[in-house]
């Protein structure tokens, strides 16, 4: 019998390959083999860190690894991940690698790009100059428009639905608080009301049940995320073989939240519209506290990026009274998906850090007294018969124990914890310390806020929530203290809300703990998820409030 002799050469030829690939490379020539492997396998097979990512027991393990290994380690064949400012933050963040697919997988919105998810350089920093300035730190402290909208969401929402739940309180002992809840629907209408204006944006703080039902909706999704982020294709297949990885109702909950954010940014067009007519007519047009202040710079800057495109189609008449109508439309959900990011973005990160403020301070009646007593001295304070006037922004903002407290809340309980990837560039660089470890092109780097903040030598007793940290040290540690601390992380991809969220949690914690004393009723499930953005386990804190 003939061996069939091309066949088994052909076959020979492939194993040969395979093995070198996969055995023989890693072990004795990729660049990576000299960076501290996570666990044996990781030179040859990304199952390992997939297996953790899916347990949900990346965040300790990431930082065990750098605990045992040092500042650069691999945790993957083509992947690695930083604990280190130079060499590290420095290279990767400031130097401003690219973001890759983790992205684009799980961040578009009615399958459009935002500036979040979108990979390139290039269109990211036209996105980004459009309307970084509206959420600039002069605009937002000096903004009428935010500060009228925020004195109606304090004095006509957030206190009075605090003060009702005292008074239930009173009557029966059963009435808790879900604090994780209300100040979610806060920082959601805040959030929201500054991007669309008052008129077009949510009212969840007044209305527990759409608060409980958006969060459900939102929170459901998050342990389904796994799959399209990490396993894009497996997902993909093995939805055409009928085998769902990622549950029905998590497609209808993004349906429900893209109609919902595209239903705030129709509003918010028809309330710019009703205002250009009324200017025009000589009336009084818009209310500050109504004025869409992101929707409006977007949706401009976009209709005339698109305007010369448009016009085009339009048999070159450049006065063709249509074109800035056409614009709008074929823009519509473009700019929902931008407006849509950021709303969830913004209320989910402050709402999670706050909570966490929340849990630390319910556990320290005295730093309450001495928060209530520095919170006093604003003129006005934020007591219900100071309103309509709230105390000025600037003011706030210098207040150094509400800074202090603030700051180590978002070090010790990141709202972000875990890796922020992004993508070596093609001719590879250096990472880690001098002298570092050479690595190629298209490799998956990442640094994590949770493992950054851990570093005994920086924040000393880093395991423990201690604000004075950051009022008793100055000079040098101050300054290795600010390097390290990452929670809005940095360089071009750095977030671009961090003003808003500052502004808003500082206003936010002003009216809780002028009023209140909290203590904590029930904190089990406290533990923060490791996930991408990480709330408490149970999505809850139940709390009780006593007056002052
Ligand atoms: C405590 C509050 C907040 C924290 C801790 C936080 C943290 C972060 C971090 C770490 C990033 C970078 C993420 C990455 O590269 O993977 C980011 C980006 C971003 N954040 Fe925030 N954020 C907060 C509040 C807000 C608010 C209020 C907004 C409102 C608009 C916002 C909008 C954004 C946007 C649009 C990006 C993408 C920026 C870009 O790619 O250029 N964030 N945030
Ligand atoms: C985007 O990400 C991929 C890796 O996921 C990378 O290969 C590519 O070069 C990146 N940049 C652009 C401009 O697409
Ligand atoms: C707002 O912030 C800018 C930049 O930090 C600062 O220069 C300015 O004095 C602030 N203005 C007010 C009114 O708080
Ligand atoms: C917000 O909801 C509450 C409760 O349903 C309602 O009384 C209030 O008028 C609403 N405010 C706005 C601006 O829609
Ligand atoms: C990371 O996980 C560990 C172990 O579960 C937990 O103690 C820690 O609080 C987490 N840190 C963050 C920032 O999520
Ligand atoms: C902590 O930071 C110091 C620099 O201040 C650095 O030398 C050290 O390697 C870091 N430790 C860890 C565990 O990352």
């Amino acid at each position: 019998m003939a061996v069939p002799i091309i066949p088994v050469l052909a076959l020979s030829a492939v194993m040969l390959g395979a093995v070198y690939k996969y055995i023989i490379h890693p072990l004795f020539f990729s660049p990576l083999r000299r960076i501290p492997a996570a666990h044996l396998s990781v030179p040859f097979s990304p199952l390992w860190i997939l297996w953790i990512r899916q347990q949900g027991r990346q965040n300790r393990t990431i930082l065990a690894a750098h605990e045992r290994l040092g500042p650069v380690v691999r945790l993957g064949p083509r992947e690695v991940s930083v604990n280190c400012v130079r060499g590290g933050l420095s290279t990767v963040y400031t130097g401003g690698m690219e973001k890759g697919e983790w992205y684009s997988n799980l961040f578009y919105n009615y399958g459009l790009p935002n500036m979040f998810s979108t990979n390139a350089s290039k269109p990211h920093s036209t996105r980004k100059r459009m309307i970084s300035n509206t959420y600039s730190k002069s605009n937002i402290n000096s903004s009428a428009v935010l500060t009228a909208q925020t004195s109606i969401i304090l004095y006509e929402r957030f206190l009075p639905q605090l003060f009702k739940t005292f008074s239930a309180q009173l009557t029966e002992t059963a009435s808790v608080l879900n604090i994780y809840a209300l100040i979610s629907a806060v920082t959601m209408d805040i959030v929201t009301g500054y991007i669309f204006g008052l008129s077009a944006s949510s009212n969840l703080t007044s209305n527990t049940a759409s608060c409980s039902h958006f969060l459900d909706l939102y929170n459901g999704r998050r342990s389904y995320n796994f799959w399209p982020q990490e396993l894009p294709g497996v997902t993909r297949w093995a939805r055409k073989l009928g085998i769902r990885l990622v549950p029905e109702f998590v497609d209808a909950a993004n349906d429900e939240i893209e109609a919902w954010a595209l239903s705030m940014c129709d509003k918010a067009a028809i309330a710019l519209e009703q205002s250009s007519e009324e200017k025009k007519a000589g009336e009084n047009p818009i209310s500050l506290a109504d004025t869409p202040v992101v929707y409006g710079q977007l949706a401009s800057a976009l209709v005339k990026e698109s305007q010369k495109e448009v016009q085009k189609d339009l048999n070159g008449d450049p006065n063709h009274p249509d074109v800035a109508g056409e614009c709008q439309k074929s823009l519509r959900l473009t700019i929902s998906s931008e407006l849509l990011d950021h709303l969830a973005a913004g209320f989910d990160t402050s709402g999670i850090t706050l909570t966490y403020l929340v849990h630390e301070l319910s556990q320290r009646r005295e730093l309450q007294s001495a928060l209530r007593a520095e919170l006093l001295t604003l003129s006005p304070p934020l007591l219900p018969s100071s309103a309509p006037v709230i105390p000025d922004a600037k003011a706030l903002d210098v207040l150094p124990l509400l800074h202090a407290i603030l700051w180590e809340t978002l070090r010790l309980h990141p709202a972000i914890p875990g890796p922020q990837p992004r993508v070596t560039p093609a001719g590879g660089c250096s990472l880690g310390p001098d002298p570092g470890f050479w690595v190629p092109g298209a490799v998956r780097v990442s640094a994590s806020a949770g493992c950054l903040h851990a570093n005994e030598s920086v924040f000393k007793k880093a395991g423990s929530w201690k604000p004075e940290r950051w009022l008793e040290v100055d000079g040098e540690s101050r300054k290795e203290m600010d390097r390290w601390f990452w929670a809005f992380g940095s360089g071009g991809r750095m977030c671009v809300g961090s003003n808003l969220a500052i502004y808003q949690m500082k206003y936010i914690v002003a009216a809780i703990y002028s009023n209140f004393a909290t203590s904590i009723v029930d904190d089990s499930g406290i533990e923060q998820e490791d996930a991408y953005t990480a709330p408490p386990k149970s999505d809850k804190l139940m709390i009780q409030l006593e007056r002052v």
